[in-house]
């Protein structure tokens, strides 16, 4: 059932490529530039009438409604809360007419998330599920939902549900800008063609798995991991450093990059990996003064970087390379070299990968 792969993250990180082209299946025209959402059940009318939109999640799954909230408010111009579900029950939140709650959970069975999503719908809040799993306990009492169409995931780390839900994220987001006159069709046109490369490109990304692979091999022993991001990078980076922690049990903290002179560069010493997301978009500049930063202090930077770029290898230690995107859809490649990144480093170190200690797939107790 692992078809040939050692474990079942590895299978699950190669899927990818085929369950975001299932995710995307019937849901765009690059002819027309349109976004097909029915399950929405929502107007164009209403989708206009909307003021804020609140996603709840757990884990992996809040980190892609955190990319969610940057989309819906750079693309869609619409005010966007996020909340961990565990925080949202207990802090008597406002909610104001007009929201859209949006909750993202794969197993559709997370004690914390269902919690939070009984609260804000017994204020009569439209809830809209984004889930993996078909007849889950959060598909029969939002009321919408939208389904990641990933496939079952048997490895407890979250990989292909996470790329699949920031797929309609990116989906909805642009929907959202769309109906609300922010896009153009022509501009839907050219991300949907865009949306539609990323399958190929991760394909892209494993065949040249063996780069990651020795670069985790490299630091497997490190005591201390960082991840940095900024913009929509900054979810990715928190990203890869919760796949670190979860299956190599080494210490990995993510942070937006400008945080960084704010107190955790205190922990750097020499040759502590930095993993830094650098491709190529408005905060790149920015991201080059930080891995200057990080080399002043005689740490190890790990670039993740454009293939195109030929500047960043003169500061980064180690360049991991990913095709050519937009950068609005990067980050959906870039998380996969973080989690291969993930997988090799618990190789490595010998560590359960599909089974981590301490962790179960779905946590279904508070
Ligand atoms: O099923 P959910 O998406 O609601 O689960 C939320 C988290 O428990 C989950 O994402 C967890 O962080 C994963 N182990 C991440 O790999």
């Amino acid at each position: 059932e692992k078809a040939g792969y050692e474990h079942f993250m590895l299978k699950e990180i190669h899927e990818q490529v085929s369950a975001i082209h299932n995710t995307l299946a019937g849901k765009v025209s690059e002819l027309e530039g349109t976004i097909d959402l029915k399950e929405l059940n929502m107007t164009d009318e209403e989708i206009r009438k909307l003021s804020r939109v609140q996603i709840l999640a757990c884990g992996t799954s809040w980190h892609a409604g955190l990319l969610g909230k940057y989309l819906f408010e750079q693309l869609a111009g619409i005010h966007c809360d996020i909340d961990i579900c565990s925080e949202y029950r207990y802090r008597s939140p406002v909610i104001s007419d007009g929201t859209l709650a949006i909750a993202i959970t794969q197993s559709g069975e997370t004690a914390d998330t269902l919690a939070a999503v009984r609260e804000i719908m017994s204020y009569n809040c439209p809830t809209l599920a984004i889930t993996n799993v078909v007849g889950s306990t959060i598909t029969r009492e939002a009321n919408s939902v939208l389904y990641t169409r990933a496939g079952p995931e048997i490895g407890v780390a979250a990989t292909k549900t996470f790329s699949t839900q920031l797929t309609l994220l990116y989906l909805l987001a642009v929907k959202f800008a769309l109906s609300r006159g922010k896009l153009s069709p022509n501009y839907v046109k050219g991300f949907i063609t865009g949306l539609r490369k990323i399958p190929g490109q991760i394909q892209q990304i494993l065949n040249q798995k063996e780069a990651v692979k020795e670069c985790a091999e490299n630091f497997a022993q490190a005591e201390n991991y960082f991840f940095l991001g900024r913009n929509l990078n900054y979810p990715i980076a928190l990203e890869g450093a919760l796949k670190l922690k979860e299956i190599s049990y080494l210490h990995a903290e993510g942070f937006a990059a400008g945080e960084l002179k704010h107190g955790p560069i205190a922990l750097l010493e020499k040759g502590t990996p930095v993993v830094t997301i650098a491709t190529r978009g408005q905060t790149y500049d920015k991201v080059l003064s930080n891995i200057k930063e990080v080399k002043a202090r005689d740490a190890t930077v790990i670039a993740v970087a454009d293939n195109k770029d030929t500047e960043i290898g003169k500061y980064a230690d180690v360049v991991l390379t990913i095709p050519q995107s937009s950068e609005l859809l990067s980050p959906l490649l870039s998380v996969v070299v973080l989690q291969l990144l993930a997988y090799y480093t618990a190789l490595a170190r010998g560590c359960s990968i599909d089974k981590p200690r301490n962790l179960a797939k779905s946590v279904t107790v508070e």
